[in-house]
């Protein structure tokens, strides 16, 4: 398919959370080139009002397919429900994924579970949440917990400080020893797996969209002949709405730290 296939997908989220998302990118389709454009100047969006993530999210999207942009991921579960439906109708011949709360397969691993789903409150609130919920909820006992402040705080990094295992504990610490799963809704919130983990105790699955975001690109490229044929590792690269090299750095210490 030549040309349209040597193109970049282009990913992005409301700050670096988005960067959990592209690690998986990366594991899923290593020959891709990814550009990731983080809108930390404008974060969080969970805390925004709806139009106002659907309008940055169309500026971020606008300028990605101006520069030649073969297919988007929006690495962001809240700008997915502002924002995906009218992204794909304005660009339907473009390949655009989402990511949502990974509710499907934590409810398949715990049919009769008590199940958290930690997110944004934008997301909790939006229809997306509800049908997915609705969907795939069955008879698990499913309890959304929005995080007013975890992702703003997670965009400041300096992952280990106390206040932010505080933080985290004042969110979930009230769940310890009575939950099977936790879902990641929110994709700032892998980077912070171990403090949740160490809040709610042993014993507990976590789930994130990040892999099914990545194998939905896959089927996506797949269909339209957009996969890259070519050899080498693909190229990644960085952008960020608070373009300081203290930013741009930080972007870097997301995409590579262990997790
Ligand atoms: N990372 C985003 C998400 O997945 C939202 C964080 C924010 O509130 O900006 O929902």
């Amino acid at each position: 398919m030549g040309e349209r296939s040597d193109g970049f997908v282009g990913v992005f989220d409301s700050g670096l959370g988005g960067i959990s998302v592209l690690r998986s990118l990366v594991a899923e389709l290593p020959h891709e080139d990814f550009r990731y454009f983080g809108d930390s100047a404008n974060a969080p969006y969970g805390e925004k009002a709806e139009a106002q993530v659907l309008e940055l999210s169309q500026g971020i999207a606008e300028r990605f397919l101006a520069d030649g942009a073969k297919a988007i991921v929006i690495a962001c579960n809240t700008a997915t429900s502002a924002a995906a439906a009218t992204l794909r109708a304005a660009h339907p011949d473009v390949p655009i994924v989402g990511i949502e709360p990974a509710l499907k397969p934590a409810a398949r691993a715990f049919p009769r579970g008590r199940i958290l789903v930690m997110a944004t409150e934008m997301t909790l609130h939006l229809d997306k949440y509800h049908e997915l919920a609705r969907a795939w909820g069955g008879e698990c006992e499913v309890v959304p917990v929005p995080c007013p402040g975890l992702a703003a705080r997670i965009e400041r990094g300096d992952l280990d400080a106390p206040d932010l295992a505080e933080m985290v504990a004042g969110l979930v610490g009230g769940y310890a020893g009575s939950i099977d799963a936790v879902v990641l809704g929110c994709t700032h919130y892998p980077f912070v797996r171990a403090q949740i983990a160490r809040a709610l105790g042993p014993g507990v699955a976590f789930f994130d969209g990040g892999a099914g975001t990545a194998r939905q690109l896959r089927a996506r490229l797949t269909d339209e002949g957009l996969l890259s044929e070519r050899d080498r590792s693909g190229r990644v690269s960085f952008a960020s709405s608070l373009d300081t090299p203290h930013e741009l750095a930080l972007y870097q210490s997301f995409f590579s730290m262990p997790l």
